[in-house]
This record gives C-alpha cells, structure tokens and sequence, in this order.
C-alpha cells in the first residue's frame, strides 16, 4: 500500500522546550512510528524572517540546535525526510508563482495575520513577506503534494488557503494538487513556569535539555493552584499546571495518587514537585542522552540534513517541472 505523505515544518526557534515537544514534535515522531506515512519535516527559516528580519545572526545556531533536538526526541532520518527550506530554492520560485493568484483580501482577512501584527509591536510586521506568509506555507505543504499536515490549531486558517490556493491552482491551469488535510491531534495543555504560555519569549521554559539543578529549580518555581496558599488547605490538581506535567511524566497510579493527597492536603507542593522533578529527568534521560551524543557528533547532523535536502529538492524538482508545463511558461528557450 502506497504511504500518505505528511509534511510539517517548524520555525527555528532554538533548542525546543518541552511545550514545542509535547504539542507538535511527539507527533511528528509518532506520526513517523505509525509505519503509514512518508514524512518530510523542514526547518522554515524562511518563515522566521518573515518577522525576525532584522536579527538573523543566530539562525544558523538555531537551526543546529533545532534539529539536534528533533533527532533527540526520535525523528530518524532513515524513516523521514529532515530538511531546510531555503535549501530547496524551488520553494522561493513557488511562492512566486502563487502569489499571482492569490487575492489579497485572501490574506488580509487572515485571523492570524490580524492577531500576530497586533500583538508583535516591538516589530513593524507592514512588510510584504509578513502579509504573504501563508503563501509561501501554501507552496511548503503543496509542493510535496502533501495528503495532511500536523499542525497546532493557530495554523488552520493557513492550512484552509493553502487548500484554496491549492484549488485555484487546479482550476485555472491543470489538476496537479491535492488539498491538504490538517491533522489536529489532542494536545495537552502546559503551560510555562509562570502559568503563561510557554514561550521562548517569556522565559518561562522547561527546555528538553534542561537537567539536574536547572530542572529541579525551575520545577520548583512552578505556579500551582492558586488557592493553595498554605501547606493546609486541599488543593485541585486539575487547576495545576504541575499536575498536567505529571500526567505525562508520573506513573499512572503514582499520579492518581498524588490528587488525591493535594485534594486531601496529604501532600504538599514541594513534595509533589520533587516527585515532578524525578519524573522529568527520567522520562527525558534518553533524549539527553542523544542530545549530548549529537553535539559531539555535528558533522553527522549536517549530513543528515544534507541527505534530507537531496531527497526534498528531488521531490521538489519534479514538482516544478509539472508547475511550469501546466501553466505554459517551460518556454524551451
Ligand atoms: N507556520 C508554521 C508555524 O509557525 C510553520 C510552517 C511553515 C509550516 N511552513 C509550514 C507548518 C508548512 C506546516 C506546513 O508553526
Ligand atoms: Fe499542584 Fe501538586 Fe501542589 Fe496539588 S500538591 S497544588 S498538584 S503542586
């Protein structure tokens, strides 16, 4: 049976913390691991200037320490295609192209768009490359005639223009591709150490390297239910963010065990958050282990990314080649 490819990229934002893994990269692995898909994850550094034009100094750092992390959490380049997008130069010459045919109410009227340019005042976003973001995704996921794309909830607008785009491409010159179907998987809530969102940003991170002394106190700073205040009163786990950490990291019975002791005030937070530290550098000693093996090994990463280019640009070059024929402009001159 022919394998559904699935296609997914990630801005490089730097070593990934442990929000990045448990809301999108966990899937990618999994989806890897479930033997039905092809997979082509990239690194959209393009996309990160579309707002960090003016700071690209540490994009290359990031992009190493991105990756290092996805191997680390078991991407496997024998299994998925791991690449970076301004590698492939067929993605620029796509974007291109589509932006002929796309109208611009299309994005202006993008909730995203609206809400990110509002939100980012630190950073004049009125640029081209911004508003035409979700084009150059449009070309990203098309391009490798992708049947579904993991993405968080914050991305499905820019997967329905992809698959209007995707449609209006079909339409004016030829069918060449299929629209893409969001794959949106539950995804639990955690937030940062402050009990805002965990952001790079906001420096309330758990990263995945994060261990020992480091881990046990930012596990320690954690924000918990509010109301308790006091080492006596009954607390509620399902308000604490600590306690949906520990849905991922604590043994089922150890975990059903300590609501029942917050509820009761049997268990105080920092005892609770030992068991919490504990659980973490466990759970995550296997990542630490390759994540310290591939940064003494970063030659085989740049390989790996290198083998993951040609296997993309291969796809890609095709690709073009049916883009240019449908729409008449292979001229032959
Ligand atoms: N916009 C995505 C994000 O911010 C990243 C991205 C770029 C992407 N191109 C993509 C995701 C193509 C899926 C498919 O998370
Ligand atoms: Fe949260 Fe644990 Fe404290 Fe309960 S005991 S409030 S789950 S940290």
């Amino acid at each position: 049976m022919a394998l559904k490819r699935i296609l997914s990229g990630m801005r490089p934002t730097g070593k990934l913390h442990l929000g990045n893994l448990h809301g999108a990269l966990q899937n990618w692995v999994d989806l890897q691991n479930d033997g039905a898909y092809e997979c082509f994850y990239f690194v959209a550094d393009w996309h990160a200037l579309t707002s960090d034009y003016a700071e690209t100094g540490e994009i290359a750092d990031n992009i190493i320490d991105m990756v290092i992390d996805w191997l680390s959490a078991g991407l496997d380049p024998a299994r998925s295609t791991l690449f970076i997008q301004s590698n492939i130069k067929e993605h620029a010459e796509l974007f291109l192209l589509l932006t002929m045919i796309t109208p611009l109410p299309w994005l202006e009227r993008n909730p995203t768009y609206k809400e990110m340019k509002a939100e980012l005042t630190s950073k004049d976003l009125s640029n081209l490359g911004f508003l035409g973001y979700p084009v150059l995704q449009a070309a990203d996921i098309i391009m490798y005639k992708a049947y579904g794309v993991p993405v968080g909830v914050d991305q499905l607008p820019h997967i329905e223009l992809t698959r209007e785009i995707a449609r209006r491409f079909n339409f004016l010159y030829q069918e060449i591709f299929p629209a893409p179907e969001p794959l949106m998987t539950k995804i639990p809530k955690l937030l940062g150490i402050d009990g805002r969102k965990m952001s790079k940003s906001y420096e309330n991170s758990i990263y995945m390297s994060d261990t020992g002394d480091v881990l046990k106190e930012k596990v320690g700073a954690m924000y918990t239910d509010p109301q308790r205040q006091r080492r006596k009163d009954p607390g509620r786990p399902e308000l604490c963010n600590v306690f949906t950490f520990h849905e991922l990291y604590t043994p089922l019975e150890k975990t059903s065990e300590i609501a029942e002791q917050c509820r009761s005030a049997g268990i105080g937070c920092t005892d609770c958050k030992k068991i919490l530290g504990a659980g973490i550098q466990s759970g995550m000693s296997l990542i630490h282990e390759r994540q310290a093996y591939y940064r003494n090994h970063l030659q085989e990463v740049r390989d790996i990314i290198a083998d993951g280019d040609t296997r993309a640009a291969a796809v890609a070059r095709k690709t073009m080649d049916e883009v240019r024929t449908a729409m008449k402009i292979s001229y032959g001159l």
